[in-house]
């Protein structure tokens, strides 16, 4: 295995290596300012890949800041191998992430970050959006990166298999391709509205852990997402509650 490196908007790296054994993908994103951040850490096993990777756009050291969507093995799971290696970096995380996870887990204490809070990094504005439950983790949340329109996304829209750094090839039927072997997705009333309200941000370009970095129509796409979740919700309630409402 090795990392690619490429750059999906200014000063935005995408980090990738395809697991072949697993046909899967995983991906972080290094925003580089005066303030480097990285979002979304790798797997404890590919710290070493991962890391080489950011080590050939800026020094590891450099790192300020550390961040990631949820707690979960790929999303975080090499953080204290990062502060180990970065010795000003900090993680930031949601303040409902810290409280139950993170101030735990972090060889250092985190900074917690309220729903809409902006780190300022020097010219970049990386904007934490907590999506609770969305796609899944009570911690759930992203960041827009307001200077650049980019919404680095997560698990929205994971695929199976390898792809190109940046496309505008459409990401929603992958994306349910791949939903209908893992569920990977909580799918809740609010899966659909809340997804849908990552389109009112109008983002340029989707950074995904798990697929390319899109480059197409970002808002349609997440709508699209949001209504085959609503669908999908709704045909699960009818296969376990039958045709009559639970609340009946
Ligand atoms: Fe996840
Ligand atoms: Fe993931």
């Amino acid at each position: 295995m090795e990392t690619q490196v490429a750059e999906i908007a200014p000063n935005i790296y995408r980090l990738s290596t395809y697991n072949t054994d697993a046909n899967f993908m995983f991906n972080q994103f290094l925003v580089v300012d005066e303030e480097p951040l990285l979002f979304q850490t790798g797997l404890r096993s590919l710290f070493p890949l991962v890391s080489d990777a950011v080590g050939r756009v800026i020094p590891v050291a450099q790192l300020r800041w550390i961040t990631f969507g949820h707690v979960e093995a790929d999303e975080c799971g090499s953080m204290n191998q990062w502060l180990a290696a970065a010795p000003n970096a900090q993680v930031a995380h949601g303040a409902v992430g810290c409280m139950v996870s993170v101030n735990d887990l972090a060889d250092r204490p985190p900074r917690p970050l309220q729903d809409g809070e902006v780190m300022e990094l020097g010219d970049k504005r990386m904007r934490r959006v907590e999506t609770p439950h969305v796609p899944h983790g009570w911690d759930a949340g992203l960041f827009y990166e307001e200077t650049t329109s980019t919404l680095l996304c997560g698990d929205l829209f994971y695929a199976i298999g390898n792809s190109p750094a940046l496309t505008e090839q459409e990401i929603t039927g992958p994306a349910l391709a791949a939903e209908d072997v893992f569920r990977a997705t909580c799918l809740t009333p609010s899966t659909g509205p809340t997804i849908r309200s990552l389109a009112d941000l109008q983002p340029q370009t989707l950074g995904l852990m798990h697929g390319p970095a899109y480059a197409g129509n970002c808002a349609q796409a997440l709508k699209d997402l949001a209504s085959a979740y609503d669908a999908r919700l709704a045909a699960e309630g009818a296969r376990i509650h039958g045709p009559v409402s639970p609340i009946d």
